[in-house]
């Protein structure tokens, strides 16, 4: 029963949630403007965000915005949203220069002549790309992570969940926390979510496993649109091992290739533009070559790979890969579409925003171009920040979440969850036949009524968490479900012969 809050709470203008880039971007906007912000995250250390392990770099448009514009449009099949994209180009080097050279002062590589050391990936007709070493993440968000906290407008609270939106008459006013067992209200003036990806809903990602889709299931349970979530990007350059890492699209910009089971190279067979096709053509002709010829290398011999990307060698080091030649396989690495918003970040609820992966802007269509996404959650995480404020907190009548059962089965939401990792690979993973994608959505249905059932009676976070990956799979098949047009990362095949196997459903 909905109950006033007479017991503990708080208020605040501005409450983020999550710690990537644009979280702290978002926090940074709205206390610029006089707003008294709380960001909250999840995690107890930077590595919760995947900002933390994004390796290639980001996006400028090295004064030439309209060409970046086409290489965006051009990665996405023609699908990304020209409005959108107008917007983060246009305000892409003043973000830049603004917050990661002025603000926190961030040394990106630079050349031995002391002018930027512009790298570049797939599917970029320039050299544009800002980065320091292949750990330009963590360069950039240790740094504004420790900016924000000394904020005297900031305060950031770490290893705190957000369990539910808080919502009256379709206006958003701010978040249960799990600061208390049934629920802790926090009142916001606005509401940010900032809450990433959704890499914890398959096997094998290049996220963090705090990646689970939390903001998105949060806003389409209060009843925010989303929109895209069917466009799932798989990134083509993984480890090919038990602990899969990334091996950043950089290496392909600068020189190695690919090259099959039988040593031959063989993207130029899949697209004009070779090894440096767009992600999605990539990791499908990735895919194709391991079946057909047993493995796939990304074959780094033209690089001087120790030297110019320390940081992934030492990986590479540490996991005993020997050589010039890594084996690698697709893997989950970004959603394209989330929380639908506009070009200030206003979702379709009163008082909530989204930025970052959690989001959908359209500036990504159905694939996104490297390196967009930090300068993504950068340029709307500010506009969000600064837009965010003015109102101010109106504590409503909050949920009581319950805190009833204790008797959880043991090992019941890892369970689930592997189970639901097993669906989301089967079936809605780089190929997607439409019988499959029906036996998702029937088998994720079945999984979220178990989950929900246990929710409904335990505020556990990672029961939460398990809820949220729910919701947001079954959104994910739903969308795959109602998209008949195969196009970049929802790519459709009917295969006669497939037979659908029943293992994952128990
Ligand atoms: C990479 O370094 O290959 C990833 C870059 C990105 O996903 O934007």
């Amino acid at each position: 029963e909905p109950s006033q809050p007479d017991h503990d709470h708080e208020t605040v203008d501005v409450l983020v949630v999550g710690s990537g880039i644009a979280g702290c971007a978002a926090a940074l906007g709205a206390a610029r403007e006089g707003a008294d912000v709380l960001l909250l995250t999840k995690a107890e250390r930077p590595d919760g965000a995947s900002t933390d392990w994004a390796q290639g770099g980001i996006s400028t448009t090295r004064g030439d915005p309209e060409s970046l514009k086409e290489d965006i449009i051009a990665a996405s099949d023609g699908t990304a949203d020209p409005d959108a994209v107008d917007v983060l180009v246009e305000n892409a080097d003043d973000a830049v220069e603004d917050v990661l050279l002025e603000t926190l002062d961030i040394e990106f590589d630079e050349t031995d002549d002391g002018k930027f050391d512009y790298t570049r990936e797939a599917a970029h007709s320039d050299y544009r790309i800002l980065h320091v070493d292949a750990a330009t993440g963590t360069h950039i968000l240790r740094p504004f992570l420790n900016y924000v906290d000394d904020h005297d407008r900031i305060e950031v609270r770490q290893d705190t969940a957000a369990l539910d939106l808080i919502t009256h008459e379709g206006r958003v006013h701010g978040v249960l926390s799990d600061e208390m067992s049934t629920g802790r209200p926090i009142f916001a003036g606005t509401t940010i979510l900032a809450t990433g990806g959704i890499g914890a809903l398959y096997t094998r990602s290049t996220n963090p496993a705090d990646a689970t889709g939390d903001g998105i299931a949060m806003a389409a349970l209060a009843g925010a649109d989303v929109e895209d979530l069917e466009y799932v990007q798989f990134h083509p350059t993984a480890y090919d091992g038990e602990t899969p890492f990334l091996l950043s699209e950089a290496l392909r910009g600068e020189g190695a290739v690919l090259r099959n089971g039988t040593g031959e190279q063989f993207m130029d067979d899949y697209h004009p533009q070779g090894d440096l096709a767009p992600r999605d053509v990539v990791a499908r002709a990735v895919e194709t070559e391991r079946e057909e010829t047993g493995e796939v290398v990304l074959d780094v011999s033209p690089l001087e790979f120790e030297s110019e990307f320390p940081n992934i060698a030492e990986k590479c080091s540490d996991r005993g890969i020997e050589g010039d030649e890594i084996p690698v396989a697709p893997c989950e690495h970004f959603l394209c579409g989330g929380i639908d918003v506009d070009d200030r970040g206003q979702a379709s609820l009163d008082r909530l925003y989204a930025v970052g992966e959690c989001a959908r802007t359209g500036v990504h269509g159905a694939n996104r171009l490297a390196s967009t996404s930090l300068l993504e959650g950068l340029v709307w995480g500010l506009r969000a920040g600064e837009d965010a404020t003015g109102t101010e907190p109106e504590p409503v009548e909050a949920p009581e979440l319950r805190n009833s059962d204790p008797d959880l089965p043991e090992r019941f939401a890892s369970e689930k969850s592997i189970r639901l990792k097993r669906t989301m690979d089967e079936y809605l993973g780089l190929e997607r036949d439409p019988e499959e994608i029906a036996r998702a959505n029937a088998v994720l249905r079945r999984l979220k009524g178990e989950v929900d059932a246990y929710v409904r009676t335990r505020t556990a976070r990672d029961l939460y968490e398990l809820r949220n990956a729910c919701v947001t799979a079954l959104l994910i098949a739903r969308a795959a479900s109602e998209n008949a047009e195969s196009r970049g990362c929802h790519h459709l095949v009917t295969d006669e012969s497939t037979t659908i196997e029943p293992a994952v459903d128990d």
